[in-house]
């Protein structure tokens, strides 16, 4: 019988949708923290003024890739691979817990800041007048960044972990979603 063209998750391996969305994404996240970290190491170098100015576009693209992979992810949960301990079930479910925070509470601060916002030029809040509405921007301003930062710490555990995983066959959990 002839492959599909797109391989469904299994319980042995992740399928081709799952691994677009988690390498599509980690791809996004990289660009999110390259555009974070020129700002705060390089303000106002060249760098910085090229990328600086796509993070709440690609933020708010990340939120929508996020929605469709969490629908994907539940849709299939029941014959995705299980994880290989405890530690790992939490982890993921932190990722995820974390990547739905950061980019929502960025756009509600942006929504509350009652200024128009078109990310790559489609409307998406028209804006309003009459003041900000000062919980949003309050949310905003004290959570973004610092739930922005610990994502970038467990992204940094995740990775670690998964190479940490590939010291034996057994545990190497990496063919699962490379390869
Ligand atoms: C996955 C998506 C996102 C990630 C990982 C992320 C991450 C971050 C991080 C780490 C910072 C730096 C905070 C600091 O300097 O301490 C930041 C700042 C900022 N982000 Fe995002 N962000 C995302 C999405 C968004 C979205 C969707 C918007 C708005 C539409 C947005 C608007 C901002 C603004 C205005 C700042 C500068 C003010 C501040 O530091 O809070 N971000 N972001
Ligand atoms: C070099 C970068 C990365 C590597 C090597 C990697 C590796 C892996 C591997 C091997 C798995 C399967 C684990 C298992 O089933 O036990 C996995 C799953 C997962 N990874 Fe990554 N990953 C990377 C980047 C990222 C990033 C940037 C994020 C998000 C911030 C992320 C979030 C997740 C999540 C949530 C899962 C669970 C499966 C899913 O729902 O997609 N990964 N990763």
């Amino acid at each position: 019988m002839p492959e599909p063209l797109l391989k469904p998750d299994t319980p042995q391996r992740y399928g081709t949708v799952s691994r677009i969305l988690h390498w599509g994404m980690a791809l996004g996240f990289a660009w999110m923290f390259a555009t974070t970290l020129t700002t705060y190491f390089f303000e106002e170098s060249a760098l910085d003024e090229l990328l600086w100015p796509t993070h709440k576009s690609v933020g708010a693209l990340m939120m929508l890739l996020l929605l469709v992979r969490g629908a994907w992810g539940l849709l299939n949960a029941r014959c995705r691979p299980a994880s290989t301990n405890l530690l790992a079930h939490f982890g993921h479910l932190a990722l995820y817990a974390v990547m739905f925070a950061v980019p929502f509470i960025g756009l509600l601060r942006q929504f509350g800041s009652g200024r128009a916002f078109a990310p790559f030029g489609i409307p998406l809040m028209p804006g309003f007048e009459g003041g900000a509405i000062t919980w949003m921007t309050d949310l905003g301003g004290n959570f973004h960044g610092l739930l922005g930062w610990t994502l970038l710490a467990l992204t940094v555990g995740h990775i670690a972990a998964a190479l940490w995983h590939r010291r034996s066959a057994e545990t190497n959990v990496i063919p699962r979603m490379f390869g």
